[in-house]
């Protein structure tokens, strides 16, 4: 057996039943390879279930608010993602009268659909003979053949989708894309494959070579800025706060988050509190300050590296149009002020 027979009978053992293999409805399987670009199977089953649960159909997610769907993505990051999806199903619902893209070309021209999502896609759906290539594919590919380019160079892009289109089958894209994606995702892990007992071992380059740690290669060429983020948490004497959007083009835009003070470096108690009482970032009176979490907490995005802190700012009033604590969970924020809420809540 080569190598796309051997994937395609070990998947037929050992596929996973997920619910978006169960229908090769377009917008489900849309839906399911959005959201695990941003996670995992395991974590992104339930998200999917959520979405489909709250929106089973591409009109019913176009009519939805943005704020609903932002706090359904809650927790999955990158959240331009999630405006993606709204935009790109208002534009389906009203534009295209509820009808999907039926091949990979024109499923291409949707806004946050790039190259990954239109091959699963066209291949899940339409069973037409694209190939997908993510994460795990270049890593699968990188080892069996024993290549080290660097999966994130011009260079590396071209050949990986090069060799990935001549791995195809004569039939069912669709399921040979999730078998490699699988076999990626449950034997050729990251670390520690199981290579023991892998049907692919006798024709496995990397693993004659002694090269399965050191590959698949990866550029580094981003470079992480730190950043220095203090959240002023009101909490008042009627139990309410207050919360800000974020209308800024970058990290977060259109979630919401607590007053926030950005510093040039992580700042004392001292420091910080002379600091806030020289700002004008909140405008009422507070009785007392503590900090909550006494080391940042260290929040790592692609980019960025966030040292975050939450300063308790006791108030006998609240502001104009401040938050109950009791409605907070109806406004979508990102994951480490969820975390935070989570925590000063009990
Ligand atoms: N990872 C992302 N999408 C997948 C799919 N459809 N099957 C297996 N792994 C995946």
């Amino acid at each position: 057996m080569n190598f796309t027979s051997t994937l395609t009978s070990w998947y037929s053992a050992n596929k996973r039943n997920l619910p978006w293999r169960t229908s090769k409805i377009p917008y489900n399987v849309w839906l399911s390879e959005v959201i695990l670009q941003q996670t995992q199977i395991k974590q992104g089953q339930p998200y999917y279930e959520a979405f489909l649960a709250n929106y089973p159909s591409v009109q019913a997610l176009a009519k939805a608010s943005e704020t609903e769907i932002l706090n359904l993505w809650q927790g999955l990051g990158y959240y331009s993602r999630a405006r993606n999806l709204h935009f790109t199903a208002k534009y389906i619902s009203e534009t295209l009268n509820g009808e999907f893209p039926k091949n990979y070309k024109s499923l291409l021209t949707l806004k946050g659909v790039g190259d990954y999502t239109a091959s699963a896609i066209a291949s899940i759906c339409y069973e037409e003979a694209v190939a997908v290539v993510d994460g795990n594919v270049y890593r699968v590919l990188a080892r069996h053949f024993g290549i080290d380019t660097p999966i994130n160079s011009t260079e590396g892009i071209k050949q990986f989708k090069t060799l990935a289109k001549s791995l195809l089958p004569l039939s069912n894209f669709g399921d040979y894309n999730q078998a490699i994606m699988e076999f990626g995702s449950q034997q050729c892990k990251p670390q520690s494959p199981n290579c023991k007992e892998c049907p692919l071992i006798t024709s496995c380059n990397a693993y004659a070579t002694g090269s399965v740690k050191i590959l698949p290669v990866k550029l580094k060429k981003t470079k992480v800025t730190k950043k220095y983020f203090n959240f002023l948490v009101i909490d008042s004497d009627d139990q309410k706060t207050y919360l800000e959007r974020r209308t800024e083009k970058g990290i977060w835009q259109q979630l919401y988050q607590f007053p926030l003070i950005e510093t040039p470096s992580s700042m004392s108690e001292k420091e910080f509190l002379a600091h806030l009482d020289g700002s004008d970032k909140i405008n009422i009176h507070y009785e007392k300050a503590l900090l909550f979490n006494t080391s940042d907490i260290i929040h790592k995005l692609s980019h960025q590296e966030l040292h975050v802190k939450f300063w308790i700012l006791r108030t006998k009033n609240s502001p104009e149009n401040a938050v109950k604590w009791s409605d907070i969970t109806s406004y979508p924020v990102p994951a480490v002020i969820e975390r935070f809420i989570n925590n000063f809540q009990i």
